[in-house]
Formats: structure tokens, sequence, C-alpha cells
């Protein structure tokens, strides 16, 4: 038998991308409000402020913000064990910078949390999952600047302080590597608050930040360990493992270096220092990263409990290929088409037994337990005359993932905690902002024009998804 008792089978979200309710409750603008909508192809833009006549899809979402019972009540029909969302940053410190939070925004999570418990849910929690307050990049220049690792740790200690007795398993920062992809501006946006000036050497600006994150990741398991020993607190990391195009030695080589962007944080999240790799990079390109006496300390004794990542694709890269891919969003620069996978129709290679290699490799680096906290498939549901959607190619994607976990932990005994694909509630794209790019067990009627009665309907793959659960991972 493959899965473990009490396997955390569930589902996963983002309160920006669902929530909605941007300005109620006292809350304020987090950097995913003032991101308008884009598509495949047509990049989402960052406003400076909200501006009149721009779209926002994140502003409304899907609601869950006032219909939080309703869906929850849909998540335990189908027997969800957790539910992965995060605290909306702005809800608690509309500013970021003050001393005492809003209790609006908290009561808000402690009724979301009761829900969920309620119903046996246990809620998995991400502290940042791109829903920095915007008024930290208003005054800070967002994690460029060290200050905002204490605005972050009041953040932490009181949210920890709060829900200590109702929420058991954490993350600090989501996909906290997305923003060594220097490619499109919205990821050093979301992960960092950052926007670039002229003439910068932005890897170097990225690092700066991500040593002020890593920090403060590691004051957060801290802090939290304090408060309740039983805390299990983990990073969350996007997760791609990297094959070389050819046997090329050099390709080899290459895969090698580029999963380093990769990996970079997951090293330090781990193992609690910086890797020789990150080192020598610095020294060779002249960065000057700013550090203060007790950060080493910091980062030796904070280190996660688990390892949280997402899997949706794998990259490959070719030596000499500079410039031959031009998708914005994933892959590196030298990274080109795998002849041997197909692609979602946002260009997502779908790589079922990449999620093993990638857990192979995760586990054997760092020997610790492990959360696939997204996977899934963006795909355009269709409606039915009938009002069914058979989304056949989404189950068939979970299904033939779940296969690969199941090969992962029986055969290369590795350490699986637990599974949430992504998106289990249809919700606004983070890369593109559109609602047509879906990946919900359930339907909610919205299009990309913000047009719809959002309405919930269950697809085919609510009630496939309820017998993986029920079977806890046996029939698929
Ligand atoms: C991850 C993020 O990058 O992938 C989520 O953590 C995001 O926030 C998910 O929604 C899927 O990406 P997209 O662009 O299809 O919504």
């Amino acid at each position: 038998m493959g899965f473990q008792k009490g396997f955390l089978w569930g589902g996963a979200v983002a309160a920006h991308q669902l929530e909605g309710g941007f300005d109620k409750g006292g809350k304020g603008l987090s950097v995913a409000d003032v991101m308008t909508a884009g598509a495949h192809g047509v990049p989402r833009r960052i406003t400076d402020g909200i501006m009149p006549g721009e779209n926002y899809p994140n502003h409304e979402a899907i609601d869950f913000y006032g219909r939080y019972k309703e869906d929850i009540a849909l998540f335990a029909e189908m027997g969800f064990k957790c539910f992965r969302t995060s605290i909306n940053w702005p809800r608690i410190f509309p500013n970021g910078d003050e001393t005492v939070p809003n209790e609006e925004g908290l009561k808000f999570y402690d009724d979301m949390f009761d829900e969920l418990l309620k119903h046996g849910i246990e809620p998995v929690i991400t502290l940042s999952h791109f829903e920095m307050p915007y008024g930290l990049f208003k005054k800070y220049g967002g994690w460029r600047d060290r200050s905002v690792i204490d605005c972050f740790a009041r953040y932490a200690e009181t949210v920890f302080r709060r829900y200590k007795d109702k929420v058991k398993y954490w993350m600090t920062f989501n996909e906290i590597n997305n923003q060594m992809n220097l490619k499109n501006p919205i990821f050093a946006w979301t992960n960092s608050g950052i926007q670039f000036k002229e003439g910068e050497d932005r890897k170097e600006v990225i690092y700066q930040a991500a040593h002020n994150e890593l920090v403060a990741s590691a004051l957060a398991v801290k802090i939290g360990h304090g408060i309740n020993p039983d805390f299990k607190i983990g990073c969350m990391v996007s997760f791609h493992p990297v094959y070389p195009f050819t046997s090329n030695p050099e390709d080899t080589l290459l895969a090698l270096h580029t999963i380093h962007d990769r990996i970079f944080f997951t090293d330090v999240h781990c193992r609690g220092h910086y890797p020789a790799y990150a080192l020598k990079e610095w020294e060779r390109e002249g960065y000057d990263i700013k550090m203060e006496p007790g950060d080493a300390k910091i980062l030796e004794e904070g280190t996660v409990d688990y390892i949280g990542f997402s899997y949706y694709m794998s990259d490959t890269v070719k030596s000499g290929a500079e410039g031959e891919n031009k998708d914005l969003v994933t892959g590196s620069h030298v990274s080109v088409k795998n002849p041997f996978l197909q692609a979602s129709d946002w260009g997502w290679a779908i790589d079922p037994v990449g999620l093993r290699n990638a857990l192979i490799m995760l586990h054997e680096r760092y020997e610790k337990p492990m959360f696939i906290v997204e996977n899934g498939l963006g795909a355009v549901d269709v409606i039915e005359e009938d009002g069914n959607i058979n989304d056949d190619y989404r189950i068939n994607y979970l299904r033939s993932h779940i296969e690969q976990m199941e090969k992962a932990i029986t055969h290369d005994g590795v350490e699986l905690m637990g599974y949430t694909p992504w998106g289990c509630i249809d919700l606004v794209s983070f890369t593109t902002g559109e609602m047509k790019k879906r990946y919900g067990f359930i339907y909610v009627d919205k299009d990309n024009e913000g047009k719809g009665t959002l309405d919930r309907s269950k697809k085919k793959s609510f009630d496939w998804y309820k017998k993986v659960i029920e079977s806890n991972g046996e029939i698929l």
C-alpha cells in the first residue's frame, strides 16, 4: 500500500486568487491588487495604484470571502482531509508596517478555520502567497529593504499566536524561487514587491531580496516553534526537474547548472546555509549581498520541517539554445521543447514521470518529508448541453501524477505527507489573470471579462477525486 494512513489529500488555493473582497473588512491593498488581467502571451501589467478603467481580476475573484461556507461544504463532500490557502497579509496588517493588527481581518480567518475544522478539514496555511502589502512596496521598495523582515516577523508571530490551536501546517513564502525568472516582471513583483530600476543588476537585487526573505522565513520557523512546538513549518518552492536535451556531457553540465537557480532556495531553507555555487557566483559577478551579524545563525537555526512544493512541468535545456524559447513564463534562456512530452494549452509541458524524478531528487538531497502542495492542469472547460462538464483530460492528468507519487513512495522510499491539487475550485490564474484557465473540481460561473453568476457546480472530476480520497489513492 502506497499512501500512509492520514495522508493529507485536499486542494490548494491562494487568498488573492479566490477571496475577492479586496477592500472589505479593513483590508489594505496587496501587490496582486494592482495587477491587470492578461492572457496567454499577453502579460499582466502592474499599475501605479488602482487606475480607473482597468480590469483587476483579483478584486472580486470568486468571492470566497462571501461564500466560503458553501465552498468548504463542497470540499467536505469530496472528503478533503486538508485545505491549503494563504492568509491575505494586508487583511491583518493593511499597510504592512503597523504595530497593531486589524481585528476584522483576524476574525475572518478565525471563522474560516472554524468552518474547516467543523468539517474535519485541516487548514494548511501559507503566510505569503503573492499578497505582500502594497504599502511595503511604496515605503521600502519591497524585500529590497531588510526593514521588511521585522514587518513579516510581526505578522507571522501575530497569526501563529492567534491560530496556534487551529492551524498546525504552515509554509512561509509561496514559490519563493519564481523570482529567479527575470524575464517576466510579475515574478519579482509577486514574490518580493520589487520593480527594477534602470541599469541595476537584476540578479543581484533578487539575491538581496532572497537573503532578506530567507532570514525572515528562518525567523518565522523559530518564532512558530516557540509558540507551538507541534507546528510543522515548511518552505514552498516551484520545482521542475531539469533534463539535458541530449547525452552530450555539455548538456548534462548545463542541466546541473540550470537547476541551481531553482534549488538555491531549498538548499538554504533545508540546510541552513548558502551553497558553495551561490557564493562563487556572488564572487564572480562582484555581487555585494548585505548581511548582518547574526543572520547566519538565524538561517542555521530556522531550517524547515518539510518541503512544500508545486509541480506542473519539467524543463529541458540544450547548450547553445539561447533565445530559442520565447515563452515568457516557463523555463530558462537555454530551455527547449522536449520532444517526448505534450504540453497544455498554455504551453506547460505535461510530465508525470517528472514528478517522480522531482520527489526522488528532493528526497535524496535533503531527506525531509515532502508535501506536494500544487499540481494540476489549467484547461478550458466546456459545459455540455445537459449541463455536465466532462473533464476527463483533468482526471487523466491527475491520475497519471498520483500513480507516479505512489511509485516514488513504494519503490523509491520518499516520505510524502500529502497532495493538494491546485485550484480545487476555479479561480483567477496567477500568470495570466484569466478565469478561463481552470483547474477546479468545482466550476465557477465567471468569465475573463468578469461576467457570470459566480454559481458553483460540480465537474466530472469532483466524483472521481472523491473516490480517490475515499480509497486513500487505491481507486484511480
Ligand atoms: C503557481 C502559483 O505558480 O502556479 C499559483 O503558486 C498559480 O498561485 C499556479 O495559480 C498556476 O499558475 P496559473 O498561472 O496557471 O494560475
